[in-house]
């Protein structure tokens, strides 16, 4: 009998892609994904660490969940009554005891490199009282034993080539929570790019928390650099699009470099977090380059590629972070000029050595810099989309818009772009010339051959005055 799995997700594209591949390990059990909790079979919330409040998150939804389990014991309608409750990922691994301590309704408690083991944990579950918990660093790696995907992810796809992290950036849990770097070989990961295209996926997005340190085993005992894997993909026929994210300045080798000026399907938009324009902060935080070499970099990567536009992560009131330090990272994101960025005020977490330094920055600063350095980079993210008005560019369609008749996809630039379009033209690449730009998203219309729009504008005028 089919079984209701139900799963939360928090954090980044990497939880998202590890919470399709738990619903395809339990696929052979009889689980099928449902859109909400209520009389699910199993709840599974996969959470993030990466800032604060992240485990009151936890604590608060398991606290709603366990009147849910409590109401389908009772009913008992389907299944066996119980709801099976667990938490993966990353506070599941960094605060799991503690999970199992102050909420011990919870079953399953389970970290981001032992999912493949879920079906001997539901096992334990379900015969047992109390909670498995499980927050191993196994010595296999999952990889080996996760099922074939499951289920198409659609025309744009999550591929995970890399997890885990040895750079310790003195602010961050990932090297704690996802463990030592892992490269997964060549051929696995040809191999389930050829499985997505066969199933309808134009474009993958390799993932990894640090993408492209990947090294992985190519053929013959060779050793493959992220640059050789992207010109390996892009020889898949069917394969039109070729992103990857999260990156490290400091492992943007020549033949990565390269393949931005020679893989035509490499998108012309990098995701390069730089935390910082001070040297002395970036020093604190264990960056190991300057602000010059980020700068250096972002010129040779433009020098490749004149297309290349690029986001960044920041990190406002790190300790000890003055207003020159502050000042510095404002001149930087002048400098380089972003298509868009994320800016995070700096978070303490738990067994991180900066959560330890005596000069904390009080919150107001924190948050003064916080509005100054959005409001500059929220400019910057409108003068980009303002650039490309009146020009032609490739969209990939992948949605429906929200007005019928519309459709929404995603420029090779990340911007959300929605024209008037045809339904046939749902999951291609079809040119577009942009008519409208807003902070978020372009507006513009077909221009390719029979399917151009004869329908009248395709921006909302409506719309965009909202
Ligand atoms: N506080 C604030 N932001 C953080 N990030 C990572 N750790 C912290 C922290 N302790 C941000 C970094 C990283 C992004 C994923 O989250 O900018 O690149
Ligand atoms: Fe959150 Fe980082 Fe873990 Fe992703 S890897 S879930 S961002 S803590």
């Amino acid at each position: 009998m089919s079984k209701k799995l139900f799963i939360k997700t928090w954090g980044c594209q990497m939880n998202v892609y590890d919470s399709a591949r738990m619903a395809d390990v339990l696929a052979p059990l009889g689980y099928r994904p449902v859109d909400e909790p209520e009389g699910a079979d199993m709840v599974i919330l996969n959470t993030c660490h990466i800032r604060e409040k992240a485990a009151d998150k936890v604590f608060s939804e398991l606290g709603r969940l366990r009147i849910l389990k409590d109401e389908k014991a009772v009913a008992n309608t389907g299944g066996d009554g119980k709801m099976i409750l667990a938490v993966a990922g990353c506070v599941a691994q960094a605060e799991g005891e503690e999970i199992v301590a102050r909420a011990p309704y919870v079953d399953m408690v389970f970290g981001p490199q032992t999912y493949h083991t879920l079906p001997e944990m539901v096992a334990k579950a379900s015969r047992a009282a109390g909670s498995v918990l499980n927050t191993d660093f196994p010595a296999e790696s999952k990889f080996d034993f996760l099922p074939e995907e499951a289920t198409s992810q659609g025309v744009a796809a999550f591929l995970a080539v890399q997890e885990g992290c040895d750079k310790f950036c003195t602010f961050c849990v990932v090297p704690y929570t996802r463990g030592a770097e892992f490269s997964r070989p060549a051929d696995q990961i040809l191999a389930e790019a050829r499985r997505l295209v066969a199933g309808g996926t134009r474009e993958i997005s390799l993932l990894g928390q640090n993408v492209n340190a990947w090294h992985g085993d190519g053929p013959n005992g060779s050793s493959w650099g992220l640059g050789r894997l992207i010109r390996a993909l892009a020889e898949i026929d069917g394969l039109a699009r070729i992103r990857y994210t999260t990156s490290h300045p400091r492992d943007m080798d020549d033949e990565l470099i390269r393949a931005h000026a020679e893989v035509p399907q490499l998108m012309p938009y990098l995701h390069l977090p730089v935390q910082s324009g001070s040297d002395r902060i970036l020093a604190a935080m264990n960056r190991k380059h300057s602000g010059d070499d980020y700068r250096r970099l972002v010129d040779r990567l433009r020098a490749v590629n004149p297309d290349l536009a690029l986001s960044s992560d920041f990190i406002v009131g790190f300790p000890g972070e003055s207003d020159a330090d502050f000042a510095a990272t404002l001149k930087l994101v002048t400098d380089v000029g972003y298509a868009q960025a994320y800016s995070f005020k700096y978070s303490p977490r738990p067994g991180t050595p900066a959560a330890l330094e005596s000069k904390q920055v009080p919150e107001d600063v924190k948050e003064a810099r916080l509005q100054a350095l959005q409001q500059l980079i929220g400019a910057q993210q409108v003068a980009f989309n303002h650039s490309f008005v009146g020009r032609t560019m490739p969209v990939l369609f992948d949605r429906k818009g929200r007005r019928p008749g519309q459709l929404l996809g995603r420029s090779p630039w990340m911007q959300s772009v929605h024209a008037d379009a045809n339904e046939r033209l749902l999951n291609q690449i079809v040119e577009v010339r942009i008519e409208d730009a807003r902070p978020n998203s372009l507006a513009g219309r077909i221009v390719t051959g029979e399917f151009a729009s004869t329908a009248g504008r395709a921006v909302d005028h409506a719309e965009a005055r909202a």
